[in-house]
């Protein structure tokens, strides 16, 4: 993909092929055009000017103050209420992470790490005598969302009906800027969540079993249990946030150890490095690219004017990616040391599913590299990535004598 200078910021992020190779349209942001406000409408559709919003310490700053640049109203998923806790600001932010923080502490993912090392290990079973295996269907896919729906304990033949609701709610199939259709299948399946949610919270009310949200329906925020509004607007979050990223994860990170065998063959030599591929690989390949806000109060942020109510994108790939903050930010460096990236957010709304996320993409590259240590993608095969969080169509691959 070529980038001309002058080109509109919005239509080189997004693109129909900046989510395969997005440093290019990150670096065109990045040296053309780190703070972009533009009137002409915005590029979700919904009325307002825009503003992309590309450096390292912008990103920073603007994750880190909410009173400037809210998540409050900035998406829209089909949802008829704030998700919680995304769409809510501090202060009252804060009592809803107090409650949900340990529920996702590092201590409690780390006991957890046994069962799933089974898993992948089952996963892998299923594929392995075949010689080959289509990574994002046969593994990406079925292990996250496996392992989401044991831990909050929704019955796992429920599972194809939540990854279509997870489909239609994060890349609906419209045509490309057809919002009004987008919208549409986003608030049908909307309804069909909080059907179900209501079913599940009906269920665990007469009967509580030993998952999350039965917990939820237990716990209490301030000496006051959570309302029935409250608990869905954190299912409905939960689901969504919980299926898709950790997917998305896994497929960039195959396919650049895939195409790449001398980074891959230290992790084969080393295992102990997978901490440092995961934190690396999550900066260089940053999974969710963007997440959006609204300007709360006029700001002024470099040299340009933001005025409330312009639609953001904070570019989190862009940030990461930025000479000011990581030498040599395109190389993919397991000696890096500090890496300070963006790809779980910052500030108040920081990614709550980050220590499990970290759990399951560490474990699944340990397990998959132990017992697949020689993989490639076959010459000529056809898959792209999905703009926003970016995971594969289909991503076919060979190993062993294939
Ligand atoms: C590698 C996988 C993941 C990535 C890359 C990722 C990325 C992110 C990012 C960038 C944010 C910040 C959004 C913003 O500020 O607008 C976020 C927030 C969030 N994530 Fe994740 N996430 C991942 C996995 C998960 C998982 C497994 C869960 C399920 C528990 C989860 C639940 C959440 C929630 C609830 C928030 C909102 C937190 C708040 O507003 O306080 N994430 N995530």
């Amino acid at each position: 993909m070529d980038v001309q200078p002058d080109t509109d910021p919005a239509m080189v992020l997004f693109s129909p092929d900046a989510a395969d190779e997005p440093h290019k349209p990150y670096r065109h942001l990045l040296e053309q055009c780190p703070v972009a406000r533009s009137d002409n409408g915005s590029i979700s559709g919904a009325a307002g000017a825009s503003v992309l919003i590309s450096r390292f310490e912008d990103l920073n700053w603007a994750l880190k103050h909410p009173e400037f640049i809210s998540s409050e109203d900035a998406v829209a998923i089909g949802n008829d209420r704030p998700l919680i806790p995304l769409q809510i600001d501090p202060p009252e932010h804060a009592k809803y992470r107090r409650l949900l923080d340990p529920e996702f502490s590092p201590k409690k993912m780390a006991a957890l790490e046994p069962d799933f090392r089974v898993l992948v290990n089952q996963v892998i079973d299923q594929f392995l005598d075949r010689g080959e295996c289509d990574f994002h269907e046969d593994f990406a896919t079925p292990l996250p969302s496996t392992f989401f729906l044991r831990l909050t304990a929704l019955p796992l033949s429920d599972l194809p009906v939540f990854l279509q609701w997870r489909d239609n709610i994060i890349r609906p199939d419209v045509e490309p800027g057809d919002f009004d259709a987008a919208a549409e299948i986003r608030a049908a399946t909307g309804k069909e969540i909080y059907a179900y949610f209501e079913r599940a919270l009906d269920d665990r009310t007469a009967q509580r079993d030993h998952g999350l949200l039965s917990r939820l329906l237990d716990a209490e925020i301030e000496g006051h249990s959570l309302t029935r509004e409250e608990l869905l607007d954190i299912c409905y979050l939960l689901i969504i946030a919980g299926l898709d990223t950790v997917t998305a994860t896994l497929d960039c990170m195959i396919h650049f150890l895939a195409r790449h065998p001398d980074e891959r063959r230290r992790l084969v030599e080393d295992p102990t490095l997978s901490p440092v591929v995961v934190e690396e690989l999550m900066r260089f390949e940053t999974p969710v690219m963007v997440t959006a806000r609204t300007v709360k109060q006029d700001v002024t942020l470099g040299d340009v004017e933001l005025r409330a109510g312009d639609n953001v994108t904070l570019v989190l790939g862009a940030g990461n990616i930025d000479a000011e903050e990581f030498r040599e930010p395109e190389t993919v460096d397991f000696d890096r040391g500090r890496n300070r990236h963006l790809a779980f957010g910052a500030g108040p709304h920081r990614c709550l599913g980050s220590h499990l996320a970290r759990l399951e993409v560490r474990v699944a590259l340990e397990e998959w590299h132990r017992r697949i240590p020689d993989y490639r993608i076959p010459d000529g095969a056809e898959f792209h990535f999905s703009p926003g969080i970016r995971q594969t169509d289909t991503l076919p691959l060979v190993f062993g004598s294939g």
